[in-house]
């Protein structure tokens, strides 16, 4: 079995999800794993399986992701894909579902691409590494929607717990049992 994970990440959370689901699939899978700006032609149709991971900025998924699922769309709708999306509202647990998330419920309806599995995770608040722009606007994100707002606060909210099962899903889906 081969899997194909790819992942578009500003500050490497959606990276440590893509992962932590790539450690899950070691054994039952042959994993290629990458970063969306830095992958080589690839030829979809030599996987049986391709997970995509993406975070929220601001709104909206990276324009690399969306352009990626628009030029591929066709062939992954023609196997088994999964979709891995990142924010921070999904901080909240009635948050954290393809219908709850609204990031996700307007992506997914906006596109063609329908993932077989999809998976909303929270993110990370690192408010030190972000620029004052981004650090007052993520203030604002948050004030609006009742979060943490101490900008010397580093807090990962990922439920890792959640991010294995979703490894576990995954690799049922593509039929993993041995590389
Ligand atoms: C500049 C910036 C803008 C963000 N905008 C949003 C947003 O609009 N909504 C949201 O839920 N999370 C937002 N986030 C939170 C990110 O989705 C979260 O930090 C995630 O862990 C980032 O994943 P990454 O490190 O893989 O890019 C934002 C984060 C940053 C740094």
């Amino acid at each position: 079995m081969k899997a194909l994970l790819v992942y578009s990440s500003c500050d490497g959370q959606t990276k440590a999800i893509v992962e932590t689901i790539a450690q899950e699939l070691q054994g039952q899978a042959q994993v290629s794993l990458y970063n969306i700006n830095e992958m080589p032609e690839i030829n979809l149709n030599d996987y049986d399986g391709v997970l995509l991971g993406a975070s929220i900025r601001y709104g909206h998924f990276s324009k690399a992701f969306k352009s990626f699922v628009e030029r591929n769309c066709d062939t992954l709708n023609g196997m088994p894909t999964a979709f891995v999306s990142v924010n921070l509202i999904a901080r909240k647990a009635e948050k954290r579902s393809p219908q709850t998330n609204g990031y996700t419920r307007k992506y997914l309806l906006s596109t063609r691409w329908k993932p077989s599995i999809c998976g909303v995770f929270a993110g990370a608040l690192r408010y030190p590494r972000y620029g004052w722009l981004d650090r007052v606007m993520i203030q604002l994100i948050m004030r609006m929607s009742g979060g943490e707002t101490d900008s010397s606060k580093e807090i990962e909210y990922t439920d890792w717990e959640q991010v294995r099962r979703f490894g576990h899903d995954f690799a049922r889906l593509i039929g993993a049992s041995g590389a």
